[in-house]
């Protein structure tokens, strides 16, 4: 009998490593999901298959001995502990490989870190109610969190980075992320994304005109990229409107985001992804650019 033909097998297992490598480059979805009680289920939303990432928003008052405040709009009340049931769809999202976080600030709230010390309380209430510790109060249940993200757009930018490392002190599994606006540096995160300790950073290419795309233009856009892409952020989304209506400029139609923008961006060995505002607005962006992602 004839042995194996190994000049046979080998094209093979080359093509069958390339695929391996090319599938799990890492690169996909991020999408903010909570802000509009029409926008399906946390568990539709994980289900599409379309996500990554999904960034629960938003945890609007914190900070300076504040009672800590979820708002997650339509989906369900945090005050009458009407949110626990989410733990089901958390723990669901996260069967798929899908990475669940908290969303930390939003464009509205009432939330600011005071010092050192208060960003160490809030460090402890995440992770006691959010994260790997106990309370008898967790507003999501007993589902724990892949970890935090940071959308902080009011206040100052003192203290963020103590707050990311206190998290990374109960876990260094604990992720933590960030959504600064494009124009570079972030009035409000430059500060903790200088830490270099943020696993994620979205950048918000939109309701910012002078770092946007807009007619088929990409220079503003690809140029406030490379400052994010040489900055100590680690990981770079380019975050996106999912719909013109989602924000004020910078909406890309998918063909030109597949065909001009994403081959001036995904060169870069920092380059994660597209990050979504937000899943209520997604009707059918995230499935057309999926597959170029
Ligand atoms: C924010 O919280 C502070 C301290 O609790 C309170 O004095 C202030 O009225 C709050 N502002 C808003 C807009 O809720
Ligand atoms: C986290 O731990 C590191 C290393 O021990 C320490 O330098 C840092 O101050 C800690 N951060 C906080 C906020 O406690
Ligand atoms: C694109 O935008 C840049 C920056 O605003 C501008 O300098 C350039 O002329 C524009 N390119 C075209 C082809 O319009
Ligand atoms: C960059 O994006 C283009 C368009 O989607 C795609 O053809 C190309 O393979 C991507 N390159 C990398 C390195 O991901």
């Amino acid at each position: 009998m004839k042995t194996h033909d190994s000049s046979a097998i080998l094209p093979i297992l080359i093509l069958f490593i390339f695929l391996l490598i090319n599938l799990s480059d890492g690169s996909g979805i991020a999408v903010y999901w909570g802000q509009n009680g029409n926008e399906g289920t946390l568990s539709d939303t994980c289900a599409t298959g379309n996500y990554q990432y999904v960034l629960i928003s938003f945890l609007t008052t914190f900070g300076n001995n504040q009672t800590p405040v979820l708002n997650l709009a339509g989906h369900c009340d945090p005050s009458s502990n009407g949110c626990t049931g989410l733990s089901t769809d958390i723990t669901s999202c996260q069967n798929q490989g899908i990475t669940v976080l908290l969303s930390l600030g939003g464009g509205s709230g009432n939330y600011t870190l005071v010092s050192t010390d208060d960003a160490n309380q809030v460090a402890a209430y995440l992770w006691n109610n959010y994260l790997g510790g106990q309370s008898d109060s967790r507003p999501l249940g007993s589902a724990v969190l892949d970890g935090i993200d940071f959308d902080i757009e009011l206040g100052s930018d003192n203290y963020w980075g103590d707050l990311a490392s206190a998290l990374k002190n109960y876990s260094q599994s604990v992720l933590v992320s960030a959504a600064p606006q494009c124009p570079y540096p972030d009035a409000h995160l430059d500060l903790a994304i200088a830490t270099g300790i943020f696993d994620y950073v979205w950048v918000q290419f939109y309701n910012n005109e002078q770092c946007e795309y807009a007619n088929n233009n990409d220079t503003n856009l690809v140029s406030a990229w490379n400052q994010w892409t040489s900055s100590q952020a680690n990981v770079v989304f380019l975050g996106l409107p999912a719909s013109t209506d989602a924000a004020n400029g910078g909406y890309i139609p998918p063909d030109e985001l597949i065909s001009q923008v994403l081959p001036s961006v995904n060169a870069s060995s920092k380059y994660g992804g597209v990050m979504l505002w937000s899943k209520y607005y997604d009707n059918g962006y995230s499935s057309a650019i999926k597959d170029s992602v």
